[in-house]
């Protein structure tokens, strides 16, 4: 049956808005945001589902989970979600195998999986007898991952920037003391991304300045359970009782002032969500490469008037050509105040790519096209 020009229902359509403000819950990094929603024959919705990060059930996987928690029977209902159903084994299983066992007739999907592993979840699915249509709301699902699919276009990590700095954008005094600007609430939150991610990067001037350990902790100064990789940039040699070699090995020196270099390096070695710590210098050399996808920045109401700025020369020398970052309402808002700092959280200033001026446009899996035709835009 072709059900190419067969329009959406109301309730497809509703569930897919649904599904779509639901993955935004979700923290950005090695996976996309992606939501689920389970309809009823009758078009009621039945469960929502979202990604709540790497490691952690698919939005798929969430919403069965959600559905059978209600005690809904699943049988003969319809998933619609934000991204192609996985097909691949990872951390978790794969949402295609899921989506059969739980006896789902229908699959509307907004976007393909670019994921080379986890692509042909729509074959696994049709093969079975799932009816799948994909398409609905593309854009606004490219959109919402725009950063995440150019990571995955380019092969490189996604990057979050983090800064932690005063008022007047200061990150350390002219004595060089940086520790700490920002208040113990920030610190907790930043040692919560640091146990998420797979891993960060510091420059050697900080690593000859403060010499940070890097670690991820609790609250109570305890390692959490996942470390990421510590990774060091820059030409000099870091002193062999460094505290951030560590002594579980998971330490790399990046001996290079290269960024596009640096994240080709991390990707070879596995890494996929890369947080970008310090100093100005390293800060900067990322931003002026365009290779930042999101930023968080922790402003204490601390001022300072003198000391190591934020940021160095970014090469822009005039208005019209300031880097202009989004607001990101993703993984708990844009602005927070936390303890007695704000949190901003922001978007690359990349803008629309070419993946979404491509975006799918309504289309059955007869027209399911190459992946790499919206991909094109990626850096
Ligand atoms: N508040 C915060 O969030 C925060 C976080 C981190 C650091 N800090 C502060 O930042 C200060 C250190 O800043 P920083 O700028 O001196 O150190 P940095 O950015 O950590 O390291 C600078 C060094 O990195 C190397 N490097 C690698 N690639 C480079 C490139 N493309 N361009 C320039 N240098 C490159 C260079 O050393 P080689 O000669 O070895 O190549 C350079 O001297 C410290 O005071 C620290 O406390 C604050
Ligand atoms: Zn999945």
């Amino acid at each position: 049956m072709n059900f190419e020009n067969t329009p959406y229902s109301a309730a497809e359509a509703a569930a897919m808005e649904a599904a779509l403000k639901a993955a935004l819950a979700g923290p950005r990094g090695a996976n996309p945001l992606v939501g689920a929603a389970i309809l009823s024959p009758q078009g009621e919705q039945l469960a929502i589902g979202y990604h709540r990060g790497a490691g952690t059930p698919h939005a798929e996987a969430d919403a069965i989970f959600e559905a059978r928690k209600k005690g809904v029977d699943t049988a003969g209902t319809t998933m619609v979600v934000t991204l192609e159903p996985c097909n691949h084994v990872g951390r978790t299983g794969p949402c295609a195998q899921a989506i059969i066992d739980a006896g789902i007739a229908k699959v509307i999907y907004a976007v393909d999986d670019p994921h080379d592993p986890a692509a042909g979840g729509a074959r696994t699915l049709t093969a079975a007898g799932v009816e799948v249509r994909s398409g609905l709301d593309g854009g606004k699902a490219l959109e919402m991952n725009r950063d995440w699919f150019d990571a995955v276009a380019a092969k490189r990590p996604f990057v979050t920037l983090h800064i932690a700095q005063t008022l007047d954008s200061r990150i350390a005094a002219v004595d060089g003391t940086s520790q700490w600007i920002s208040c113990p609430e920030s610190l907790a939150d930043n040692h919560g991304l640091r146990g998420l991610i797979d891993a960060i990067l510091v420059g050697t001037g900080t690593v000859l300045i403060d010499n940070p350990r890097l670690t991820a902790r609790t609250a109570d100064g305890e390692l959490s359970a996942h470390q990421p990789l510590r990774a060091v940039m820059g030409l000099r040699e870091v002193p062999e009782d460094a505290a951030v070699r560590g002594t579980d090995g998971r330490f790399v020196h990046l001996p290079t002032r290269d960024p596009a270099e640096a994240l080709g390096m991390l990707f070879e070695q596995g890494v996929r969500h890369l947080m970008v710590e310090g100093g100005s210098s390293i800060l900067s050399t990322f931003l002026a490469a365009d290779l930042v996808d999101e930023l968080i920045v922790y402003i204490a109401p601390t001022l300072l008037g003198s000391g190591t700025p934020a940021l160095n020369d970014l090469g822009i020398t005039t208005l019209a050509d300031a880097q202009q970052w989004s607001w990101d309402e993703a993984g708990g808002g844009a602005v927070r105040v936390l303890g007695n700092d704000l949190r901003l959280h922001l978007r690359s200033p990349r803008g629309a790519s070419g993946i979404i001026k491509n975006s799918v446009s309504q289309k059955n899996m007869a027209s399911h096209s190459d992946t790499a035709e919206y991909l094109t835009g990626g850096h």
